[in-house]
Parts: C-alpha cells; structure tokens; sequence
C-alpha cells in the first residue's frame, strides 16, 4: 500500500517553492515594466509629453479629425497693402523711433514678433490673439467658452456680434454659431463692464484702448454699444497701429473708432474726454516704465476707470515678474472689482484662455 502521507510535506513544500518562484518572477516582471514606464515618462517629460492609455484621448488631441483646411477669408487689396515694406507703416515707425518716449521700451514686442505673415493673417494665432496650445486652446475649451458665454448671454451679443474667420481668425462652428477667441473674449471683457458699470446703459461712452493690437475690442464695442462715442486705439508698437488703422477702415467703423498715433495722444486727448481705458494683455507685456508713462497719462486726463486683463491671473505682473500694481496705485487707480473670467471654478479651470478682470477707480 503506498502511504500517500509520506509525500505531503515534499508536496507542501513543493508548492510554496512554486509559489514563491511564480510570486517573484510576477514582482520583478512588473517593477521591471513599471521602471521602463517611469524612465520613459521621465525622459519624455523633459520635452512636455506624457505616457497616457489611449483610450482616454480624445480623436482631436491625436491631431486624427478630418478637417478640411482652414479656408482664409482676405480682401483682395490685403496681399498688397498687409506687407512690411508699406510706406504708412514705415512712416509710423520713423515717428515712433523718434518720438524716445518712456513707454517705447521694449520687453516682449522687440523686432520679430510681428512676423511678415502675422501681418497679412494678423487674425490668425499669433502674438496679438495666441488661439491654439496653451491655455485651454482647444476644441473643448472653445466649447466649454461658447455655452458659458451663451448661458449669461442676456444682452443677446453672441446674435449680435458676427464672426466671419477674415484675416486667419481661427474659428469654430458650434450650435449653428461661427466662434473665435476674439469674439468670445470681447463678449466676456463687454459682460463684466456691464456687470460693474453698466456700459450699456449709460448716454455715452468714450473709450481709450492702450494696447489695442489690430483693434479687436474696438470692432466689438462698435457693434455691441450704440451708445458708444468714440473709441480710440493706441499703442507703441508702430505695426500695431497700422494694423488697427487699417482693421477698422476694413470694418467701416471709423465713424466712432479710431487709431490714435503715439505722436497725437497727448495733443488730442484732453481731461475728461475718457470715461474708461482698458488695456488687455498688454501691460503684462511691457517694462515697468512703459506702464508708469501710460497710467500717468491716464492720470493726467483724469479717467475715471482702468480695466486691466493682465497675462498673470489675480495679480498685476509684467512677464519678467515684476508687480506693476503699485504703479497704478500711485498715480491714485483703486482696485474695485476683481474678478475670473469664467464664474464657474470648473469653467475657469478648463474653458478657454482663462483671464482675471481686474477693474480700477481713479480716487487721488
Ligand atoms: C497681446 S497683444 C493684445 C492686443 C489687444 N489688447 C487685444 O486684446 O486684442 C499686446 C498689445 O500690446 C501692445 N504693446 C506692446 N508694448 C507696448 C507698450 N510699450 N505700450 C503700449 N502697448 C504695447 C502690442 O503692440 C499689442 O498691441
């Protein structure tokens, strides 16, 4: 008779040698792989990727979606007039140079960063408007913007104000509607003046836009206020001016709005002939001497309100880091209101180019 006993112990002991050897192999297959991982995802860190299943991708974040390319709407003078070697735009720049004005100090819009195709599709993502990458400038950021915007949309300006994609604006087609960052922005930044000033409202307006880029703000201010008076450009960036210049001619708003050279501010603008200035992703992007000759001016002329949208958040910083806040408080602009583009924290967080509007009493 075989006693079957006698065999357990080697069985037992069999079974945990086994065991354990599986255990082992099984630990070290997966640290092995999870090291691999971390390397990779360490490596590639360093260029801004990351390892992700992907199943949690969405098509668009692959770059796979069908799109068809991008038809630009230009006017057929724009290939000639939108060049570098434009004799207006030349002359803008020799008075600029000459006039060695504080605010002429350059921090970011040094020569280059208005390309000679940012001049022809200056709508497009460039320095002056960045649409693409960063920031929540993607499909769904886009998205998320448009339903936020449409959600406190009570004045009906996203009926109002049209989009139509002219000089490269990248855009978006949703709910029937043609959307932009310019369109959605200026829809926003229009909200909060109503929310604290009641901009509709008022008999009349005139606007002083520091910074003014190619004009965007005074092409929608235009067409959401017919209470406004007058809107002017300015800017120390002589391409800027004659961008703006020529976008408003392009828009047939020069009735009311107007690209004020740096030469003419001080002898055109008189005390009291502002109600507001705003000044959107531009202070950000000067020296701080730039921005004490700016809120200076302002001071001088005795404007009641400064709208600031700087490119740091809740905070008044230039992009080298420096507070300008008390530059403002200096020459007497109280903050009155701050506050995030987006009400909803989840909006802020993922909705599109997240800002915080920061709005300033003058009380010397
Ligand atoms: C990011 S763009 C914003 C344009 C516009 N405010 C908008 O939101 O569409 C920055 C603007 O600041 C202007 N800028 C740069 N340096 C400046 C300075 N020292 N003084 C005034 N404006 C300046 C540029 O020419 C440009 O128009």
């Amino acid at each position: 008779m075989i006693t079957y006993y006698k065999f357990i112990p080697q069985f037992l002991s069999h079974i945990r040698k086994v065991t354990f050897v599986r255990f082992r192999e099984k630990r070290s297959k997966v640290s092995y792989r999870s090291k691999i991982k971390e390397l990779l995802r360490n490596v590639l860190a360093r260029y801004g990727f990351d390892i992700v299943p992907s199943a949690f991708v969405y098509d668009w974040q692959l770059g796979n979606l069908d799109q068809e390319p991008r038809e630009v709407f230009l006017p057929e003078t724009a290939i000639q007039d939108l060049v570098p070697d434009n004799p207006v735009l030349l002359d803008l720049q020799k008075r600029y140079q000459e006039l060695n004005y504080p605010c002429c100090e350059a921090l970011l819009w040094t020569e280059g960063r208005v390309k000679a195709e940012d001049i022809l599709y200056f709508r497009g993502h460039n320095a002056y408007v960045f649409q693409e990458g960063r920031s929540n400038r993607n499909m769904f950021g886009y998205l998320l913007a448009y339903y936020y915007t449409k959600s406190i949309d009570h004045l009906g300006l996203l009926d109002q104000l049209d989009e139509d994609g002219a000089f490269g604006a990248i855009t978006y087609e949703f709910d029937g509607t043609l959307i932009s960052r310019d369109l959605l922005d200026s829809v926003l930044e229009i909200y909060f003046l109503e929310d604290q000033l009641g901009i509709t409202k008022l008999d009349e307006i005139s606007v002083l836009d520091i910074g003014a880029g190619y004009g965007r703000l005074a092409h929608r201010f235009f067409e959401a206020l017919p209470n406004l008076k007058t809107y002017s450009c300015t800017d120390a960036i002589a391409v800027s001016s004659f961008l703006a210049d020529y976008y408003l001619e392009f828009r047939g708003i020069k009735e009311k709005a107007n690209m004020l050279p740096l030469d003419r501010i001080k002898k055109d603008l008189k005390k009291g002939s502002v109600d507001l200035a705003v000044n959107i992703h531009s202070f950000s992007e000067c020296t701080l001497s730039a921005i004490e000759w700016w809120v200076e001016l302002l001071a001088d002329l005795e404007v009641p309100y400064l709208m600031i949208v700087p490119n740091s958040g809740d905070q008044l910083l230039t992009n080298d880091g420096w507070d300008f806040l008390p530059l403002v408080e200096k020459y007497g602009y109280r903050l009155t209101a701050l506050e995030p583009k987006y009400h909803d924290p989840v909006m802020q967080k993922y909705a599109l180019n997240p800002d915080h509007f920061h709005l300033y009493k003058y009380k010397p």
